[in-house]
């Protein structure tokens, strides 16, 4: 399998996406390239399958395999406290507490967490793409992941209307207090630098020569349903998603009458998904019989890729 520079792995909980993005990621650094995975799912266990605690900073797993997880509330925190610190050198002193509480309210929105995560997203691909080779990303389960990747989308949109609007502010003020002459907005800089900021990761993301979009399914009627959904919108905001790993597929060769049965379902449910996704490769990995939990597992799981 060809693995692009980024590659993002999606799908529901417990299919086996982060079992897929390590053992992808780490059959990429026994192959001497330098991989960082990234986990954005609020339930981590990329820890855990290395049996090493990780955290918001990289560490080494393995050699050339860096790991680091960020947490979708602390980012949010820290991304509202910038936030405030930005606005409150733009509004009148006796109006700051109500608009830092209206700004404490929008935390609560939905969909903050997942700007906070995606701004933050943004950074590490920034700071990192040129210090790796590969950088993976375990994804939250699939609604979650694609309101993230549709981000970019609305945020070009809000940023630009964010930017026109303050440098009309600041001709007004350039008009007001300095003849008309231009001054430095700050503010307007900042906002700025991250709309470049984001066009510029917006870019990658949208290149399919840079980045790959995998989602991981078991062989039944829900998993089927929603990575279907989860492909079609994807690909309705022009992410090509390329691959599509079956996993835990039961062996051919069962004698149990119970697993017979199953395994008969099953098969009707890879027709379906050889049906449905037809414009993408399908890759097939068997269940195992253990977890997937040691790094001797995951070379196993990954020579099925
Ligand atoms: N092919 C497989 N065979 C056996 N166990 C598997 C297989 N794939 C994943 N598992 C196990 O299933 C559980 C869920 O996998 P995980 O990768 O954590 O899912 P997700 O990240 O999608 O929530 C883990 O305990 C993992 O070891
Ligand atoms: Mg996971």
């Amino acid at each position: 399998m060809d693995i692009k520079k980024i590659l993002f792995v999606g799908g529901k909980g417990g299919v086996g996406k982060s079992t897929t993005a390590a053992a992808i990621a780490l059959k990429l650094a026994k192959n001497n390239k330098r991989t960082l995975i990234i986990s954005t799912d609020p339930a981590h266990n990329i820890g855990d399958i290395f049996h090493q605690q990780v955290g918001h900073t990289q560490r080494e797993v393995y050699s050339n395999l860096f790991a680091l997880e960020i947490d979708p509330q602390q980012e949010a925190d820290r991304y509202i406290q910038t936030v405030k610190d930005n606005i409150r050198e733009t509004v009148k002193p006796h109006m700051l507490e109500e608009v830092n509480r209206q700004i404490d309210l929008a935390k609560c929105s939905p969909g903050a967490d997942e700007a906070a995560l995606f701004d933050k997203l943004v950074s590490i691909i920034i700071e990192k793409k040129d210090k790796f080779d590969h950088l993976i990303i375990d994804t939250a389960p699939t609604g979650h992941t694609l309101r993230l990747l549709s981000l970019p989308e609305l945020m070009t949109v809000w940023m630009n209307g964010m930017v026109s609007r303050r440098k009309k502010i600041n001709r007004n003020y350039s008009q007001l207090l300095n003849d008309g002459e231009e001054i430095e907005d700050p503010i307007y800089k900042i906002l700025k630098m991250r709309k470049n900021r984001f066009k510029e990761v917006r870019d990658m993301l949208l290149n399919s020569k840079v980045t790959g979009y995998l989602f991981v399914l078991n062989a039944e009627r829900l998993p089927i349903i929603e990575t279907k959904k989860a492909v079609m919108l994807l690909q309705d905001n022009d992410f090509q998603v390329e691959t599509i790993v079956v996993n835990k597929v039961l062996p051919d060769d069962m004698s149990d009458t119970f697993f017979q049965q199953r395994k008969q379902q099953e098969r009707v449910y890879l027709d379906q998904i050889k049906e449905q996704f037809k414009s993408q490769k399908v890759m097939l990995i068997p269940l195992f019989n253990e977890d997937i939990h040691s790094f001797r597992m995951l070379s196993i799981f990954a020579e099925q890729i």
